[in-house]
């Protein structure tokens, strides 16, 4: 899968990092997998200011170092209270400082706050023009939040929206994913995981999912995210801090379901008939 920006295609499969900065003794043994990640495939890095409060960004900006840089396509979001012209140029700095990096190939607002997209959007192109960003992006929009996005001028340059999606969640296919298709704004698909292991519990227990996984001699988490990826052109971005875990989520990009799997698991985990609320954590 190709970027405009980025030379070497996108690996469908990424790496998430909400968790990994937040214990410090597992620091080294965390960085050192986000290296392993990246000398098995995978070339997409998910972070943020957020998580562990800048302690998932060190461990992240840890385990890049010693790898080209222009092989990573590195992620990164800022709180919706750092979006305005004052203080964004400020939070993307920080960002960059604790990752070890001059730029990023994609900058996100986490989630839509109080400050007019306007001044974000604007406050994102000179921050693009000085070339501390490649690209900018949104996560947690909804189908409204996106036309609204797109009515404001530099909006209709982002071609990334992150959200959360995952078998047991699929309200976005509604009418957010037939938009986004239709203007060209690619999905990261957060928690492919359903994130607790509860939730995942549910998902991986139906029996549709185990036999779909058996007849690809797969697990039910692999079943999951090649189910999330299936379009293409979606990017799912699982976390993990067991190295095991990232190779078996790696190879799940091999799996490619058919149209029969694809029936069944729609028949388990049916899509949305209405629109729904965005589903976020
Ligand atoms: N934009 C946003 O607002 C937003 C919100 C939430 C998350 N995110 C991003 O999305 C990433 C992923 O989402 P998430 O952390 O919520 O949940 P997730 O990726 O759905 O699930 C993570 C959990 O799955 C386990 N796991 C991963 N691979 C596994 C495997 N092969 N077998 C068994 N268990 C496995 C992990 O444990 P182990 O470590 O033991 O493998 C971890 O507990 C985050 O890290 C973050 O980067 C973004």
């Amino acid at each position: 899968m190709q970027d405009a920006k980025f030379t070497p295609p996108l690996f469908p499969i990424g790496l998430g990092s909400w968790h990994i900065g937040d214990d410090p003794e597992a620091a080294d043994h965390n960085a050192q997998t986000v290296r392993f990640a990246l000398d098995h495939g995978v070339n997409v890095l998910d972070t943020a200011e957020m998580y562990g409060d800048g302690a998932s960004e060190t461990v992240v900006g840890r385990g890049m170092a010693g790898v080209d840089r222009d092989k990573v396509f590195l992620i990164s979001k800022f709180y919706p209270w750092h979006a305005s012209a004052r203080d964004l140029p400020r939070a993307l700095e920080g960002s960059l400082r604790r990752l070890n990096t001059d730029y990023l190939d994609l900058y996100l607002l986490h989630w839509p706050g109080q400050v007019p997209l306007a001044e974000t959007i604007k406050t994102l192109q000179d921050l693009q023009r000085q070339g501390l960003i490649k690209q900018y992006g949104v996560s947690n929009f909804d189908a409204a939040a996106m036309q609204e996005l797109f009515r404001v001028p530099g909006g209709s340059e982002v071609q990334y929206n992150e959200d959360l999606y995952h078998l047991g969640s699929r309200g976005i296919e509604y009418d957010l994913l037939p938009w986004q298709r239709q203007h060209g704004v690619r999905l990261i698909a957060y928690s492919p995981l359903a994130h607790d292991w509860q939730t995942r519990q549910k998902i991986t227990g139906k029996e549709t999912l185990r036999a779909v996984a058996k007849a690809h001699g797969a697990t039910p988490f692999q079943i999951m995210l090649a189910w999330a990826i299936r379009d293409g052109q979606t990017i799912a971005i699982p976390e993990s801090t067991n190295p095991d875990h990232v190779a078996t989520n790696i190879a799940a990009a091999k799996i490619t379901l058919t149209k029969q799997d694809l029936a069944a698991l729609d028949h388990a985990f049916p899509g949305p008939t209405q629109p729904e609320a965005l589903d976020v954590l």
